[in-house]
């Protein structure tokens, strides 16, 4: 592999095994991996924190504008650690709580506009591996690499199941799959910058493959290509 770094984007919905491929690719490869979701989620504690209404477009664009958000090397369970305005948030932004409003904080244009300006900055000189949503479509339309991950409804559930259990949160595997279900509405049909597959991404359905093979495969391409 010649010393090209390149940027690589991956994207999907909840639960098909974004954050765990894209961190594992980023290592082998050397890169730095920025979860996005995180730093939505990370804005979404504050909001809830300060008792922000979430119906409250301006003010949540205001809290964002207002906020640092820093993502620092290993974290729990192999996630991110995320500073909040310096403060260790890495497991709190996995709750229940935080589960069930950051689709509302994540549609705000105001909130977006702020957060993808920290991204594409953090993305400055390649070497990176992002997820989120948007990745290939609007924060990094030029990535190298872009990858839509899917997996199917009932896997993606299982997969937060088994996240969740693993954080301390038991949750009864209908009411996830509800929650994934949701989300992905949500997600999906927001008008600013939606769940959507960019045309030049390469879509790889997870559902029954392991995550050693989904970044086997990922690996293969952007070691056949830099
Ligand atoms: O990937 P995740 O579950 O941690 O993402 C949390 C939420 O943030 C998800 O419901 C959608 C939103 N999100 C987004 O709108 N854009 C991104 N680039 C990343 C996440």
């Amino acid at each position: 592999m010649s010393g090209r770094r390149v940027t690589i984007a991956i994207d999907g919905p909840a639960g098909a095994g974004k954050s765990t491929v894209a961190r594992l690719v980023a290592e082998r490869l050397g890169y730095l991996y920025i979860d996005t979701g995180a730093m939505y989620r990370a804005l979404t504690l504050k909001a809830l924190e300060r008792g922000e209404d979430l119906n409250d477009g301006e003010a949540l664009s205001a809290l964002a504008a207002q906020t640092d958000i820093r993502l620092a090397g290993e974290g729990p369970l192999g996630q991110a650690r995320v500073l909040l305005d310096g403060r260790d948030v890495s497991a709190e932004i996995r709750s229940p709580a935080v589960n069930g409003a950051v689709s509302l904080v994540a549609q705000v244009p105001g909130v977006r506009e702020a957060l993808v300006s920290m991204q594409r900055r953090l993305a400055e000189g390649g070497g990176v591996v992002m997820d989120g949503r948007d990745i290939g479509t609007v924060v990094l339309p030029h990535a190298e690499f872009k990858f839509f991950l899917t997996a199917a409804l009932a896997e993606r559930a299982r997969r937060r199941a088994k996240d969740l259990a693993a954080q301390g949160h038991d949750e009864a595997l209908p009411a996830i799959e509800e929650e994934v279900a949701r989300r992905d509405r949500l997600d999906s049909e927001r008008a600013v910058s939606p769940l959507r597959q960019a045309e030049d991404a390469e879509v790889i359905d997870t559902t029954s493959m392991t995550v050693d093979e989904v970044v086997g495969h990922i690996l293969g391409r952007v070691r056949g290509l830099t």
